[in-house]
């Protein structure tokens, strides 16, 4: 079973694609009364005009994730237009840690996958609190910031997103490290196909994605996030050994210890399988260390009951 907790925006379009990717039976849990339960019963409907039969439930009970291999969290005050990933800072660390504690007395054998904002922080806090091994607690957003990286350059390019290899490393934030060198259309890297100011565009596109949707439509993105969690889910539920970039505490991967940051990842039947480093120029470690350096600063920042 896959307990998704938060059935707000995020929580309940991840819910839909894994529900139409029938990767398991599904139960939603959010404190608010009668909402999972809402929002469950609507997916079911969905499932049944599908002809998919996935049970999806909904709870306000945290017991009820007993038995659930994968947890995935969505819940925290989300970004509204104006609003940084870090003035969510402490508000979501209490979120984070409470929540923390429910999946260790119901779910201890789970893997956890969190989209709760600022995304590394919130990794960082649960890695901590739930006193899980690293491989099974995993911040889904550079699947997101990879995944925009290729939209951008494929637009520009004419090439299918499918045929491109993102890179982008270190914070899901406006410190994120998009890494043109190393993002290929099949080995070929875009510093090679496109001009400086063509990269630079797709760069600043990239790094301002969120908030570019939250400014258009008034609150933040449910449906990219959505789909990182229902590709990542799968990648585990099929054991399938794929290549993602996501947030990972690091002891001592690019020389960073004690620090959660976007890297690229093997996902399978146990969580994180692999860490792969990639060969930076000293140039590119020099990006990374300032995008790091601000992950470091919101650890720093956090009350010392979160770490
Ligand atoms: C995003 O990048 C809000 O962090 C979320 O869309």
């Amino acid at each position: 079973m896959i307990t998704i907790i938060g059935a707000g925006k995020v929580g309940t379009s991840a819910a839909a694609f894994m529900m139409l990717k029938e990767l398991d039976d599904i139960l939603l849990i959010d404190i608010i009364p009668n909402k999972p339960q809402g929002e469950a019963l609507d997916l079911g409907h969905a499932a049944s005009i599908f002809g998919i039969s996935v049970d999806i439930r909904g709870s306000n009970d945290f017991k009820d994730m007993a038995g659930s291999d994968i947890v995935v969290v969505t819940a925290g005050f989300p970004r509204k237009p104006g609003m940084t990933r870090e003035q969510l800072l402490t508000k979501n660390a209490g979120v984070i840690a409470d929540i923390a504690s429910k999946i260790k007395e119901y779910a201890p054998n789970s893997i956890v996958l969190l989209t709760t904002n600022p995304l590394d922080a919130m990794t960082y806090v649960m890695y901590k609190k739930l006193g899980f091994p690293r491989e099974r607690v995993i911040g889904f957003s550079g699947v997101l910031d990879a995944g925009r990286l290729a939209y951008y350059a494929s637009k520009k390019l004419g090439v299918s997103p499918a045929s491109i290899v993102p890179i982008v490393l270190g914070m899901h934030g406006q410190a994120m490290f998009p890494v043109p060198r190393l993002s290929t259309v099949l080995g070929a890297p875009l510093t090679e196909l496109l001009t400086k100011e063509e990269i630079d565009g797709i760069v600043q596109e990239t790094v301002k994605a969120g908030a570019t949707i939250t400014e258009l439509r008034g609150y933040s993105s449910n449906y990219g996030p959505g789909a990182g969690l229902a590709v990542m889910v799968e990648a585990i539920k099929k054991d399938q050994k794929k290549a993602f970039i996501a947030s990972v505490y690091l002891t001592g991967e690019y020389g960073y210890n004690d620090l959660v940051l976007e890297v690229p990842i093997i996902l399978g039947k146990n969580g994180i399988e692999k860490i792969i480093e990639l060969p930076l120029t000293e140039e590119e470690k020099k990006g990374l260390a300032e995008s790091a350096a601000s992950v470091k600063k919101l650890i720093d920042l956090l009350p010392d009951e979160y770490k």
